[in-house]
């Protein structure tokens, strides 16, 4: 049997973005989707995947929305009960690793860099007051987070119609009571970010960077095989 050399019509490839191959235009687009998760909830990088140790010294990760993404200070910030338990685990070793892949853009981050937690400093107090009321009874429970409950806890009544005026997102208006039952459970992680691997998923050929400011401020940027 003898095989077709009829002309297939293949499939085309997509165009190749204009960062396909350059360094600088690589971490452009990598701020420019950490930009986006701030403002998009569907978006990947509104919700990376955080790893650190955990006490026991094994890999541990959570999902956490992505608060502020600072370009010039190099930071990534995250809201966290105090009394949970990656707080112990991040006081114990202040690294983590942050992780998403946004499939429609073909691209994944691996963010690392050292923390710091900030209960009650500016930091903290400036997170909390721009914070909706909906995310602020999450930190106003009695129990801390992952204390075995009995019954799964509801809201009560009087705080539910609170969170009814939660997208209205008037925090400065709702009486202080309320408003600060949860304060004290409240910080905010702060990453410093040490290097941000870059992936480019695309069928000419992958792209790998590594951005790193390890032991210096200046960016060291590269390719790394795929
Ligand atoms: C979409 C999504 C967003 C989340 N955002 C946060 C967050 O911003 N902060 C947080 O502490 N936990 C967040 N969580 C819950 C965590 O993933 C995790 O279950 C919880 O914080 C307990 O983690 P730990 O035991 O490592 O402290 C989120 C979960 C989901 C599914």
């Amino acid at each position: 049997m003898s095989i077709s050399t009829k002309t297939m019509s293949m499939p085309s490839t997509p165009p190749l973005p204009a960062f396909y191959d350059s360094l600088d235009a690589s971490l452009n687009e990598a701020w420019r989707l950490l930009a986006d998760g701030l403002t998009d909830r569907r978006a990947a990088f509104h919700a990376p995947v955080v790893a650190s140790i955990d006490l026991q010294g094994h890999p541990t990760a959570r999902t956490m929305i992505l608060r502020s993404a600072d370009r010039e200070r190099r930071t990534l910030t995250f809201h966290a009960d105090n009394r949970s338990a990656k707080i112990a685990e991040l006081r114990a070793r202040p690294s983590v690793c942050a992780i998403a892949y946004d499939a429609g853009q073909k691209i994944q981050l691996r963010i690392s860099g050292s923390i710091t937690l900030h209960l009650n400093d500016e930091i903290a107090h400036r997170a909390w007051a721009g914070s909706r009321t909906m995310s602020r009874l999450t930190y106003s429970v009695d129990d801390a987070p992952g204390t075995v409950i009995a019954v799964p806890t509801t809201l009560p009544a009087p705080k539910l119609d609170m969170v009814n005026d939660a997208d209205s997102d008037a925090a400065s208006e709702e009486p202080d009571l309320v408003a600060n039952l949860g304060r004290k459970n409240f910080c905010v992680l702060v990453v410093h970010i040490a290097s941000i691997e870059w992936v480019y998923l695309a069928s000419q050929g992958n792209r790998r960077a590594l951005f790193s400011w390890v032991g210096s401020e200046a960016l060291q940027a590269a390719w790394l095989q795929p």
